[in-house]
C-alpha cells in the first residue's frame, strides 16, 4: 500500500490489479484507515484519469450486493441528484415518469446536514413505509410501475467505508472520487440508464459550472464504459429549489407540482429531467415529445393519481394527498421579515438548508431525530422586490428557541440591494 500511495502521490496511473488490491483490502479491513486516507489525499491532489475512475467504480460496485431488476419488463431508468436544498424532484418525477410508462425502481437516501432526503419526506405521510424486501420492491414495481425504498445496507460497502473516511479527511470534493462513489451505487442498483442532476452553487459540492461539467463528463464516460446510457444535467443550487424546505412542507409542494400548480423552477427541472428519462426509457422519441407527454400527464391528473397509488401501495394514507393540510406541521410559526426595501439579489441555499435543519427538519448527525412538520416556506426568491417589514420566509418549529438560530442564518442567506440582479438560468448544461 505504501508503494501505491507513493505512486499516486507522484501523479502516476495505477493498474486494475492495483485498484483491486486497494478495494479488496479496504473491504476486508486489511488496509488501515491511515493508509486509505493518505491514498485519498494523493488522489485528491493528483486525480485519476477516466480509465482509472471507471476501474475504481466497477470494483466498488462489485464490492457488495448487486440488485437484479431483470424481472421487471422495460428499460429501468434511475435518477440521481448530487444533493441540494428544497430538492423534492424524486417525489414528483417518480410518479410522473411511472405514469408515462417507464418503470421506476428508486432507492433513495435520508437527509444529512443541510440537504434533505426523499425517504424522510415520504415518511411524513402517515403510515407510509420505505422498508421492504427486494421481492416486495420488485412486485410493487411490476404492479404499480413504481416503488421507492431505502438502499440495502449490503450495497457497495467499499463506498460506505471510503466515503466516511473522505468525509473526515477533507477529500470529498474530488471529481473522480465523487463520480466513482455515485456511479458505483447507481450501477449496483441495477438501472439500465441513469439521469443525473448535478447541482452547482452555494448549496452544492460543485462550486463552479466548469467543475460540474467535468463531473458530468466523467459520469457519462463511466456510463459509456459500463454500457449504460447516462445523461447529466447541470442545474443551479444558488438558491433553494421551489419555496418549501423541510419534509411535510416539501411533500405539499410536490403535490402542487404534480397538479400543475408548482413553482416555476421546480416544474422546469422536473420536465427537463423527466423528459430525458422518457427518451432513455424509449417511450418517447425526442426530448420535446417527452416534455409534451409529461405536461399532458400533469394536466390530465394521471401524474397525481399515480402519486396516490404509490402512497397506498407503500402503506400510506392517500387522503393526505387530497388534503395536504392534514400533513404534519410544527406547533410554532414565525415570520422572518425584511429590514429594508430593495430587491433580493442572493438567497444562499446552504444557509437556508442549515436554518431548516436547526428548526428540526434535518439531521445534524446520523442519529438525530427529525420533526416532519418543521421547515421553511420562502415567500421571496432572487429577483423579487421587497419592502421593509414584508415577510421573506415563514419558519416552522416545535421549539420556539430554534427560531433565534434560524433567523441568524436567514439574515445571512438573504442579500437585498437597491438594484435588481439579473435572473440566472436554472439549467446550465446538459451532457450526454
Ligand atoms: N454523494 C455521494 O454519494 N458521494 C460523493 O462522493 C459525493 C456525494
Amino acid at each position: 500500500m505504501v508503494e501505491l500511495i507513493k505512486k499516486k502521490r507522484e501523479g502516476l496511473e495505477l493498474s486494475k490489479e492495483e485498484y483491486a488490491f486497494i478495494v479488496n483490502g479496504l473491504v476486508s479491513g486489511k488496509i488501515p484507515d491511515y493508509q486509505l486516507s493518505a491514498f485519498m489525499m494523493a488522489v485528491y491532489f493528483q486525480g485519476m484519469n477516466s480509465e482509472e475512475t471507471a476501474i475504481l467504480t466497477d470494483l466498488m460496485m462489485r464490492s457488495g450486493e448487486l440488485v437484479d431488476l431483470s424481472e421487471i419488463k422495460g428499460i429501468k431508468v434511475d435518477k440521481h441528484s448530487t444533493g441540494g436544498v428544497g430538492d423534492k424532484t424524486t417525489l414528483i418525477l417518480g410518479p410522473l415518469v411511472a405514469a408515462a410508462g417507464v418503470p421506476v425502481a428508486k432507492m433513495s437516501g435520508r437527509g444529512l446536514g443541510h440537504t434533505g432526503g426523499t425517504l424522510d419526506k415520504m415518511e411524513s405521510i402517515k403510515g407510509l413505509s420505505v422498508d421492504m424486501s427486494k421481492e416486495e420492491f420488485i412486485k410493487k414495481i411490476q404492479k404499480h410501475n413504481i416503488a421507492i425504498c431505502g438502499q440495502s445496507k449490503s450495497l457497495v460497502p467499499a463506498d460506505k467505508k471510503l466515503y466516511s473516511l473522505r468525509d473526515v479527511t477533507a477529500t470529498v470534493e474530488n471529481i473522480s472520487l465523487i463520480a466513482s462513489s455515485i456511479m458505483s451505487k447507481k450501477l449496483a442498483c441495477g438501472a439500465d440508464a441513469i439521469v443525473i442532476d448535478i447541482k452547482v452553487g452555494k448549496g452544492a459540492y460543485m462550486k463552479s459550472v466548469e467543475q460540474a461539467e467535468d463531473l458530468a463528463k466523467m459520469m457519462t464516460e463511466i456510463g459509456a464504459k459500463m454500457d449504460r446510457a447516462v445523461v447529466a444535467v447541470v442545474s443551479s443550487m444558488d438558491q433553494p429549489l421551489g419555496f418549501a424546505v423541510g419534509n411535510a412542507i416539501e411533500v405539499k409542494e410536490a403535490i402542487d407540482t404534480l397538479k400543475g400548480n408548482g413553482p416555476e423552477d421546480l416544474t422546469e427541472l422536473c420536465l427537463k429531467l423527466g423528459s430525458h428519462m422518457l427518451v432513455l426509457g424509449e417511450v418517447c422519441a425526442s426530448y420535446e415529445e417527452g416534455v409534451e407527454k409529461l405536461k399532458a400527464l400533469i394536466d390530465s391528473g394521471a401524474a397525481f393519481a399515480k402519486f396516490k397509488e404509490l402512497i397506498a401501495a407503500q402503506g400510506g394514507d392517500p387522503t393526505y394527498a387530497d388534503q395536504p393540510e392534514l400533513l404534519p406541521i410544527s406547533k410554532f410559526e414565525k415570520a422572518f421579515v425584511s429590514e429594508k426595501d430593495g430587491f433580493i439579489v442572493e438567497l444562499d441555499a446552504l444557509d437556508v438548508g442549515i436554518a431548516s435543519m436547526k428548526l428540526g427538519a434535518g439531521r445534524e448527525n446520523q442519529d438525530s431525530k427529525i420533526d416532519f412538520g418543521a421547515g421553511i416556506l420562502l415567500k421571496k426568491k432572487i429577483g423579487d422586490p421587497v419592502k421593509a417589514g414584508e415577510t421573506l420566509a415563514l419558519m416552522y418549529s416545535n421549539q420556539q428557541a430554534d427560531f433565534i438560530k434560524a433567523e441568524q442564518l436567514l439574515a445571512k442567506a438573504f442579500t437585498i440591494n437597491t438594484n435588481a440582479a439579473n435572473k440566472k438560468p436554472l439549467i446550465l448544461k446538459t451532457i450526454m
